[in-house]
């Protein structure tokens, strides 16, 4: 017996494979939405010692779990933890991801790689008739520290600005729906969230020509001013960008293409919240995420609070009043997972200005 680890109801052996302790909250979380969901057909495409998919296949209530790796260190690993934690019933496979993909469908299907799913988005778009689970730890290509790097694993351009995190995640899902629109279907997010060095999305897949079309709406543009911070989305394939900031008349950069649609499905993460809640696996930390998560207002992006208050020069009064006069003034505002700091809203940057000076 190697190191052995426990992690929600099982008990694994992680030496020689890939395990990293600190996913763990994604993984309590990815437990309770497969749980919620009612997913009858699970693979955990990328499995190393097997955390994920053997929690699911014991925490979650699956039928059927596959769990799948190339390395024959790890494939031994996850057969020894299947025993040991009497999940014999899984099937274990140790296949390039990209070929089984290619041979199989399954409901749903969870990418969990190192660094960038890109590789493997193809292949899983083809084969997931449910969902779609992906981890991305490649923030730095995503966020645009690392540009050329992002251009070439998603074919967008990101931009710096307040809300990067949130532009990296969006940057992802519009990969993500392009390459399921490239093999006639759509997606509904179900829960996004960007959380240490990763960002996690949770998709329903919606087979067909009609619902691809329906989801490539949800694609298109950010517009950012280098200058006063102000941003505006511009739908669409093609980008009609004016290129100057209407506030300040500065030039506006252009991000994307990313998904603006919705990335929150509020009554399926209260499901998932109810599960969690209920679960041994449950922590503080998961639940003020989920909760967040659900709170989140159906627009992109988000103002930092200190900085658009330094901006206006103005003292900063607490994000939480911010949100509280917005509503008041009658417009849509809440706070964001994506940080402490963040506003969303679907209030004019003007709006937001005068409220600020109001106070
Ligand atoms: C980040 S680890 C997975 C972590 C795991 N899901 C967990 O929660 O602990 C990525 C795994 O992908 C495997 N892998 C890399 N390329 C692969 C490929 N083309 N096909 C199948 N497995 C692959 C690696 O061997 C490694 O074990
Ligand atoms: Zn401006």
């Amino acid at each position: 017996m190697g190191e052995m680890v426990e992690e929600g109801s099982v008990t694994l052996n992680v030496e020689g494979a890939f395990y990293n302790p600190k996913m763990r909250l994604s993984r309590d979380i990815g437990v309770a939405v497969t749980k919620a969901l009612g997913v009858n057909d699970y693979l955990d495409a990328l499995a190393a010692s097997g955390a994920r998919g053997l929690r699911v296949a014991k925490e979650a209530g699956v039928g059927r779990v596959a769990l799948n790796d190339i390395s024959p260190r790890a494939v031994a690993l996850i057969q020894e933890n299947a025993r040991y934690n009497g999940l014999e019933a899984c099937e274990i496979l140790s296949s390039n991801a990209n070929v089984l993909l290619h041979e199989r469908r399954f409901e749903a299907i969870d990418l969990d790689p190192f660094g960038s799913p890109a590789p493997f988005l193809s292949a899983a778009a083809r084969s997931a008739m449910g969902y779609l689970f992906i981890t991305a730890t490649d923030t730095a290509p995503l966020c645009g520290a690392h540009l050329k790097s992002g251009i070439r694993k998603y074919m967008a351009v990101p931009v710096k600005a307040d809300h990067h995190r949130e532009m990296g995640t969006r940057i992802l899902l519009g990969t993500v729906a392009r390459e399921l629109a490239r093999v006639d279907k759509g997606m509904d997010p179900i829960l996004t969230h960007a959380t240490d060095h990763y960002a996690r999305v949770y998709l329903k897949i919606k087979p067909g020509a009609k619902q691809a079309d329906e989801t490539l709406r949800g694609m298109g543009y950010i517009e950012q001013c280098r200058s006063c911070g102000r941003w505006r989305s511009a739908p669409g394939i093609v980008c009609r960008s004016g290129g100057v900031c209407a506030y300040c008349s500065e030039r506006a950069e252009v991000a994307g293409p990313l998904w603006l649609g919705p990335i929150q499905d509020r009554e399926a993460i209260g499901r998932a919240l109810a599960v969690l809640e209920r679960s041994q696996a449950c922590s503080d930390r998961a639940v003020r995420l989920l909760q967040l998560c659900a709170d989140e207002i159906d627009e992109p992006m988000y103002y930092d609070h200190h900085r658009l208050c330094r901006r206006f020069k103005v003292a900063p009064g607490t994000a939480d009043d911010l949100v509280e006069d917005l509503r008041t003034a009658g417009w849509k505002a809440s706070r964001t997972h994506f940080t402490g700091v963040g506003i969303k809203t679907d209030a004019p940057f003007e709006v937001i200005r005068d409220i600020l000076y109001s106070n």
